[in-house]
């Protein structure tokens, strides 16, 4: 595991940037590094500045399980117009109480409305047929596919925050898709990332604007729909979380340190929005990029499929009798290494850590790569090779360096729900179609660079997906 860990210094609302900040390599592509670009933060004072680098590559398991490494670091940028960086809504960006309060209310009413059960099963196999309609009617031209699965696995998560499901070619779906899927881009991007650094420049960044614009605009949208929730909200027919949340606020009954305000609720709905559907989509175009490169573990794949599901819908209870599916499924995961530099955490203590002392308020990154390229953990940490998670017998066997929802206490939260989306949505496309690349690409020229996000993409490219039968 690698930590990187310097300083930053607290200046009333925002953070100043000391020289010390450690930050090496590749702007644009720190998972694909052996030195990671790493700015490291801290509260302590400038005079006991040191810059530190902890790497521990061959350390199987993320190390900041204990409480003093659950704060998630609050980024200059994220605080927008409603709240100041520090007192951040919602569970992605807070801490403490509200933090701790936030993510019970969102982990057992995402479990409420199905996580992980029947229910939402049945809600993703219906969306990978519409999915599958979808693609079916550009009749195997070349297709950018990102909207697409965007909105196919957006309507998932929304389908949990809102109750209903939306059409592809909705003008408003497609403008909040497009508002949440810029953001993410913009949140990973250099411009980003510098004005973290200095905050100072942001009035001058282009990007940073945009950013907050988008936020104005995703928060618009939000209150909009649980003002119409409010309208009919009944208690005893709770349709969605909105309402589930809506019904907490009037039992809170406007208490002066209740949690279940409309800013929290801006920013749940707003950061499951993204974490649901950015991630699990981003994992999807990964897959089937992988697979025109790899045609051969396509056909294997599709091979399994035939013999285990046939012609019926894919279900998750065909994922036990289809190791070598779910091998491929998890080395999607390990290979495309989606969040790399995970999200910043920072210590809630004084912490000693591998003879290390780390001030409290040390600003830590936990990079998955490191965990996910292990040399010391995969036989070919770099190349896509599904053989990682299988036997020689061809069993699925289980990896503790595969850790692409990171661990412990701020583990990701929506991870039983991508799991199932993730198996669902690649058999049902596999089972429908085969990916190709367009005619005049060659299978040499698909490239596997990353691109820039807060979630890493494949570079744009296009598919071509021709029914199968
Ligand atoms: C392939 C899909 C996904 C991947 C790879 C992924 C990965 C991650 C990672 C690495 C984190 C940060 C953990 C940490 O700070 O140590 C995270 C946090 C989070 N994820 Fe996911 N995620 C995925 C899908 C989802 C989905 C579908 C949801 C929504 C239901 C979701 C909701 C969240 C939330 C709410 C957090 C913040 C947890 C907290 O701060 O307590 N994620 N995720």
């Amino acid at each position: 595991m690698t930590l990187f860990i310097g300083r930053f210094q607290k200046r009333r609302n925002h953070m100043k940037f000391t020289p010390t900040t450690m930050m090496s390599a590749d702007l644009k592509t720190p998972c694909r590094k052996k030195i990671h670009l790493v700015t490291v933060y801290t509260h302590a004072p400038a005079d006991s500045e040191k810059t530190t680098c902890l790497e521990e590559p061959h350390k199987r398991k993320l190390p900041p399980r204990t409480q003093a490494f659950t704060h998630h670091w609050k980024s200059a940028h994220h605080g927008y117009e409603e709240t100041s960086p520090d007192n951040a809504r919602g569970v992605i960006f807070s801490d403490g109480e509200n933090w701790k309060v936030m993510r019970r209310f969102t982990l057992t009413t995402l479990r409420d409305f199905g996580m992980g059960k029947k229910a939402i099963e049945d809600r993703v196999v219906e969306e990978y047929r519409c999915l599958g309609d979808t693609i079916e009617a550009q009749q195997g031209k070349p297709l950018e596919i990102t909207l697409m699965m965007n909105a196919a696995v957006a309507n998932i998560i929304v389908s949990i925050l809102l109750g209903k499901r939306y059409d592809y070619e909705d003008p408003t779906f497609k403008k909040l898709l497009t508002l949440v899927h810029e953001n993410i881009r913009l949140f990973g991007s250099p411009s980003l990332s510098i004005y973290n650094m200095f905050p100072v420049l942001g009035f001058l960044l282009k990007d940073h604007k945009t950013f907050k614009q988008n936020v104005k605009e995703i928060n618009a949208f939000i209150k909009v729909t649980f003002i119409e929730h409010l309208k009919v909200l009944d208690r005893n027919d709770q349709r969605s979380f909105i309402d589930t949340f809506l019904v907490r606020q009037q039992e809170e009954n406007g208490k002066a340190n209740g949690y279940f305000h409309n800013e929290n609720l801006t920013a749940v709905v707003r950061s499951l929005f993204a974490a649901g559907m950015e991630t699990t989509s981003t994992t999807l175009r990964w897959g089937l990029l992988l697979m025109m490169k790899y045609p051969e573990i396509q056909k294997k794949v599709q091979d399994e499929i035939e013999q285990v599901i046939g012609s019926n819908p894919p279900r998750i209870e065909h994922r036990t009798q289809m190791p070598y599916t779910d091998a491929v499924v998890h080395e999607i995961q390990r290979f495309a290494n989606i969040l790399p530099v995970n999200l910043p955490h920072a210590t809630t203590a004084d912490v000693t850590f591998k003879g290390y002392f780390i001030p409290k308020g040390t600003y830590i990154v936990p990079l998955l790569a490191s965990v996910l390229r292990d040399e010391s953990q995969w036989e070919k940490p770099d190349m896509f090779y599904p053989e990682h998670f299988l036997d020689a017998n061809g069993k699925f066997v289980k990896k503790d360096a595969f850790m692409p929802f990171s661990a412990g206490r701020r583990t990701c939260a929506g991870e039983t729900l991508a799991k199932m989306e993730l198996f669902l949505f690649f058999t049902g496309l596999l089972q429908r179609f085969t990916f190709h690349p367009p005619p005049g690409v060659s299978i040499s020229d698909l490239d596997l660079s990353p691109s820039i996000g807060i979630t890493v993409p494949p570079v744009t490219h296009e598919i071509c997906a021709v029914p199968r039968s």
